[in-house]
């Protein structure tokens, strides 16, 4: 018989859930109790779910399955009415959010740790999505982390085992499970947005795509949409199929992970359009031949053509950007005439500005880009967007972003990230650096001087909430600065992100290899922050 057990517990340190909900690696959530006690300490935090819908899915990594039963069990003990469940345990982090949506339902748990390396020794990662699809808002992730340090007990079915393997109703306790196709509601959507036919004729008249879904979760969904509904060829998509250590790779579509594809892309029998998407299928990297558009621009380059896509056919009301991607974005906006937002790094913070309609567009450096049509960054809306807007205007990928920095100015941009670094030399850099702020105003470095130095703060338009401590900028004027930012995902040591921007009007002047136009930059940023003797590191982890 089932019963309901109210099981003894006692807290773990550190379940702090960061931009991302919780990450640690598998051993950590393998432990008992531990995931429990971080799912009690989320309903915990909940007002008034009792009755209520939950949806849950994951990006298929090693430990999702086992994660999910635990979870259905609890959700049933703790009085959920019914939970939507991705078949075989899968759901992208942007279908999610659009299936709570949908569905009116009270929230949603992601079992995720985006593009993290996963398998027994990989990592593994929760976060909670609220009723407006989007990650929990900080009071709510500060409750559930103080939750988490007094925990004493948790409730939980003492068995039931739901089959995810087939699409279908169960019965858990006096709860309802209905495991449900993961991609149906997300394609749905996604042919309300875009124009499937024009998109389907631009396949048709022999345009080719290369998709690679890094053995992630985003396989079913572009095997789906851009094969079977878009009509491109078998094969378009590679890597499709979900495995649990993603093949052993690391699903981040960048220059570096997805080295595959990117060879393809700058080989000699190159497809016209290449993309990518990560572990939970919320980013997305986008290619033309032999060309790399760069996040920031990419953005930039939706805003400017956003009234070729359907969805967009009246304009955009705003758009936003985190404050590290380049400003290739306030250009437009300046120029349409619409309000462009400097937020802090991270989803949640252009919730609050989709949710009060003053935002339809959005994206960050960090390979993000969304919508009004969600709340979350959505890796295969990004790319469908590229598609209608090659559909619309038939030109390479290479030209449009060209001809939009010919017309806008082209801000040359770098990211060089430092992994793994120890966390207490990471945090003496940055603290040395705001120490300075005083001298470092009116420094002279080679050619540049720096005109302005700050901490960034972020005042909520909507809200007036204050977010401090998001990232030192030193401003060289002119669009020209350095950015340090300690990131706030990682799970081993500290991760530094040193972001370099340099504007330049002149089409003359816009042929240049990044690192060649950033070089200047990156000896000032070495001097500024002083990276190599601090951290020990002669050269980035990553260059993006
Ligand atoms: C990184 C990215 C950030 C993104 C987050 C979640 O966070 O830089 O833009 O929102 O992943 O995908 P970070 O590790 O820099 O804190
Ligand atoms: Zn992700």
């Amino acid at each position: 018989m089932t019963q309901r057990l109210t099981v003894t517990t006692r807290p773990f340190e550190g379940q702090k859930p960061g931009t991302s909900g919780l990450r640690k690696k598998v051993t950590v959530f393998q432990q008992p109790h531990y995931l429990e006690n971080f799912v009690q300490s989320i309903f915990d935090s909940l007002p008034g779910y009792e009755g209520k819908t939950l949806v849950v899915g994951g990006d298929g990594r090693f430990h999702n399955k086992p994660a999910i039963q635990t979870i259905l069990r609890m959700a049933a003990a703790n009085g959920f009415g019914r939970v939507l469940v991705g078949q075989n345990g899968l759901l992208s982090t942007p279908a999610v959010s659009a299936i709570i949506r949908k569905y009116l339902a009270f929230g949603g748990i992601i079992l995720s740790a985006s593009h993290n390396p996963a398998g027994p020794d990989g990592d593994f990662g929760i976060k909670y999505n609220a009723e407006n699809g989007g990650p929990a808002a900080e009071k709510l992730t500060d409750a559930i982390y103080e939750r988490s340090k007094v925990i004493t007990a948790y409730q939980i079915l003492s068995q039931g085992e739901i089959d995810l393997s087939m699409a279908g109703k169960h019965q858990l306790g006096a709860m309802q499970v209905e495991v449900i196709d993961p991609v149906a509601d997300y394609a749905e959507l996604m042919e309300r947005l875009f124009d499937f036919p024009r998109i389907r004729d631009l396949f048709k008249s022999g345009f080719t795509l290369r998709f690679d879904a890094m053995h992630a979760v985003t396989g079913p969904y572009a095997h789906e949409i851009l094969e079977n509904r878009l009509g491109a060829p078998k094969g378009t998509v590679m890597h499709g199929t979900p495995l649990e250590d993603f093949g052993g790779g690391h699903p981040d579509p960048n220059l570096v992970y997805a080295e595959e594809l990117v060879k393809i892309m700058y080989g000699s029998n190159a497809p016209d359009f290449g993309a990518a998407s990560d572990g939970d299928g919320d980013r997305n990297m986008i290619l033309g031949k032999s060309f790399f558009v760069t996040p920031s621009d990419s953005l930039a380059v939706m805003a400017a053509n956003a009234r070729n896509i359907p969805a967009f056919q009246s304009g955009l009301t705003g758009v936003a950007r985190s404050m590290p991607t380049n400003a290739a974005v306030d250009k437009v906006a300046e120029k349409i005439g619409i309000p462009c937002y400097e937020t802090p790094t991270g989803w949640k913070f252009f919730g609050n500005l989709l949710d009060a309609g003053r935002i339809s567009l959005c994206g960050e450096e960090s390979f993000g880009t969304g919508s009004d049509h969600v709340r979350e960054k959505d890796g295969l809306w990004a790319v469908l967007f590229w598609l209608n807007l090659l559909a619309v205007q038939k030109k390479p990928v290479a030209d449009i972003v060209r001809a939009h920095w010919a017309e806008y100015g082209r801000n040359y941009y770098s990211r060089h990230d430092y992994e793994e670094v120890d966390a207490t030399a990471a945090a003496a850099l940055m603290q040395g650096i705001r120490d300075r702020f005083g001298t470092l105003n009116g420094q002279q470095f080679g050619t540049l001087m720096v005109k302005a130095c700050d901490d960034f703060s972020y005042t909520d338009p909507v809200d007036g909430s204050v977010t401090h401590s998001q990232g030192i900028r030193i401003l060289f004027g002119q669009g020209t600065r350095i950015v340090f930012r300690l990131s706030g995902t990682g799970t081993v040591g500290a991760t530094l992100r040193v972001y370099m921007e340099a504007f330049e009007q002149d089409p003359a002047r816009q042929a240049q290899d990044t690192q060649v136009a950033l070089a200047e930059l990156i000896v000032i940023a070495d001097k500024v922050a002083q990276i190599r003797s601090l951290t020990g590191r002669s050269a980035p982890t990553v260059i993006t």
